[in-house]
């Protein structure tokens, strides 16, 4: 295990099961329509390449960067494009994949977005939720699993982009971050 793991909340094995469990209830909720998958990067590039693999049925994929972090482990309550989609969401019906909701900002500001381009329905798929780090009103239509309210990374989460491509999820010791504030 990496040295700057406190502990393995998730195994490889324990998120290709919460996968496959969300997976099942895309494919039927989405039966016979074509949505648009849109993926936030960087956090959600892992899991929504499992996801998609796993749902095995039509999907289309795009990508969009926002960013409401920097190299904080604190939201700065700010959300910027960084790069925006290259399909049009006009008509479409969006699956919107995301590593953690934690204030709810970053989510709040997609689907208030996405809804003036006129996207025919919204509804996010989050890996993890921190519901006691929610400061607006905003909920995932699909949940892998609630997590506590500690910083986690791994499986694509970082902290100042390392541990991104840890297999697991695990909660970083605060010592690494607290060092650098
Ligand atoms: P909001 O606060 O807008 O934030 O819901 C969602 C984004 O914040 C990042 N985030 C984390 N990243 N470990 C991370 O590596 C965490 O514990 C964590 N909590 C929030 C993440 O990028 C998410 O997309
Ligand atoms: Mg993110």
């Amino acid at each position: 295990m990496n040295d700057d793991i406190l502990r393995v909340l998730y195994s490889k094995e324990d998120i290709d099961a919460i996968t496959a469990r969300l997976a099942d209830q895309i494919k039927a909720d989405y039966a016979g329509k074509n949505p648009l998958v849109i993926c936030i990067l960087k956090g959600a590039i892992m899991f929504m390449t499992d996801l998609v693999r796993a749902v095995d049925d039509y999907m289309e994929i795009d990508f969009m960067d926002v960013s409401s972090y920097g190299n904080a482990t604190e939201s700065s309550g700010e959300v910027k494009i960084l790069k925006d989609l290259d399909t049009s969401v006009s008509g479409r019906d969006l699956l919107i994949v995301e590593d953690i909701v934690d204030t709810g900002r970053t989510l709040f500001y997609l689907k208030k977005l996405f809804n003036t381009r006129n996207a025919r329905s919204i509804k996010i798929c989050a890996l993890m939720d921190k519901p006691e780090g929610r400061v607006v009103d905003v909920h995932a239509d699909y949940v892998g699993t609630t997590v506590p309210n500690e910083f986690v990374v791994g499986y694509g989460l970082d902290y100042a982009e390392k541990y991104r491509n840890l297999p697991y999820i695990g909660v970083l010791k605060p010592a690494v971050y607290q060092a650098e504030e």
